[in-house]
């Protein structure tokens, strides 16, 4: 299927056009960073009213690059949710206006589906099910048992923070400019992840949940302290860093012990990041199982994600124009 993908769940007004979940012909993203750095994260409103500003000329400009035309395609995808419900109710307009207007079938896409398929996007061998796929993003981290495109299990998840929330919090407290993540990466590049010994907390033995905010506090605590005033920031990124991808490696790896898994999947916006990237596929190595990274341009957000995902659930993503409504609370598995 050739299908126009749409995302707008959050800051980033994003269109796409995909061919078969895999080949994509345009990837169009507008960050809208310069309008929330100045408050140091998101603001909802300004996120929406953004979107509408926006979204009309990023879907011309998709099918544009992408030299198709509206008649062409075999369908629009869009996210439903989970995510902001300002922002949300833009894309899911705009799809259904085009839905109607075309008599395209609709599909609609839940957010975490779309970054779990983005690991199918511009490869010739799909990840093979079953597969264990370590989701995390500024809102989320599960581990997430996927037996095929419809039938998924969370097995663990974070019981407070997602990382990229962490990532986020802690960018601040070292006073790195918003969005925080991609900062505190590029700086601890350049410390040592032995220099401080940050704690890697990971709740009951009995299960595969993981915590965070513990970490972000210990970061805080040790900042104001006397060894904290003279460390070196790219040496507390770097710790800090280390602790968070020593937990999430650690989960996955107590996954492959319990379960019977035919590949590793990373995926959602932290999954852009070079140490866990890195420890991600020593791990698969070590277990001698394929581990599938996608390219950074579609760890964060983006729509051929959303199109990726829309042709693999097929059926389970048709929606009704008439009624589809943007879920801001919208349910993964
Ligand atoms: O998936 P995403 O784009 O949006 C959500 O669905 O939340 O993920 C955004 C999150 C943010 O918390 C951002 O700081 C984090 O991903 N992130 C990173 C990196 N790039 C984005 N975190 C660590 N290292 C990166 N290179
Ligand atoms: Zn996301």
């Amino acid at each position: 299927m050739l299908l126009l993908g749409i995302e707008t769940s959050c800051d980033d007004t994003a269109t796409a056009v995909v061919r078969d979940g895999v080949h994509v012909l345009s990837n169009v993203s507008t960050n809208q960073d310069e309008f929330h750095a100045k408050y140091g994260g998101i603001v909802p409103e300004i996120a929406s009213r953004r979107h509408a500003a926006l979204l009309s000329a990023a879907v011309d400009d998709a099918l544009t690059r992408a030299n198709v035309s509206l008649g062409e395609l075999d369908g629009i995808a869009v996210t439903s949710g989970p995510g902001l419900i300002g922002s949300l109710v833009v894309g899911v307009a705009a799809a259904k206006a085009l839905a109607f207007a075309t008599g395209l079938p609709l599909y609609a896409v839940n957010h975490l589906h779309g970054h779990l398929f983005a690991a199918f996007l511009e490869r010739d061998e799909p990840p093979p099910y079953p597969f264990l796929a370590l989701l995390v993003s500024g809102g989320h981290s599960q581990l997430v048992e996927v037996h095929s495109p419809v039938s998924l299990r969370i097995i663990g998840k974070t019981r407070d923070d997602a990382a990229g929330e962490a990532y986020d919090k802690t960018a601040r407290l070292l006073d790195l400019p918003f969005p925080g993540g991609p900062a505190l990466d590029a700086l601890a590049r350049n410390g040592d992840p032995k220099a401080i010994a940050f704690p890697r907390h990971r709740p009951d033995p009995g299960t595969l949940d993981m915590s965070f905010s513990g970490l972000k506090t210990s970061v805080r605590y040790f900042l104001t302290s006397d060894a904290g005033k003279r460390a070196r920031r790219e040496d507390v990124a770097a710790s800090f860093q280390a602790a968070v991808v020593d937990v999430l490696i650690d989960r996955v790896a107590r996954a492959l012990d319990a379960g019977e898994y035919r590949a590793l999947v990373l995926s959602g916006g932290v999954a852009a990041n070079s140490a866990l990237q890195t420890a991600f596929r020593l791990l698969g190595e070590q277990r001698s199982i394929p581990a599938y990274v996608p390219e950074r341009r579609f760890c964060t957000d983006n729509a051929a994600m959303i199109a990726a995902a829309a042709e693999r659930r097929g059926d389970a993503a048709s929606a009704d124009p008439r009624t589809l409504v943007a879920d801001p609370n919208l349910r993964f598995a």
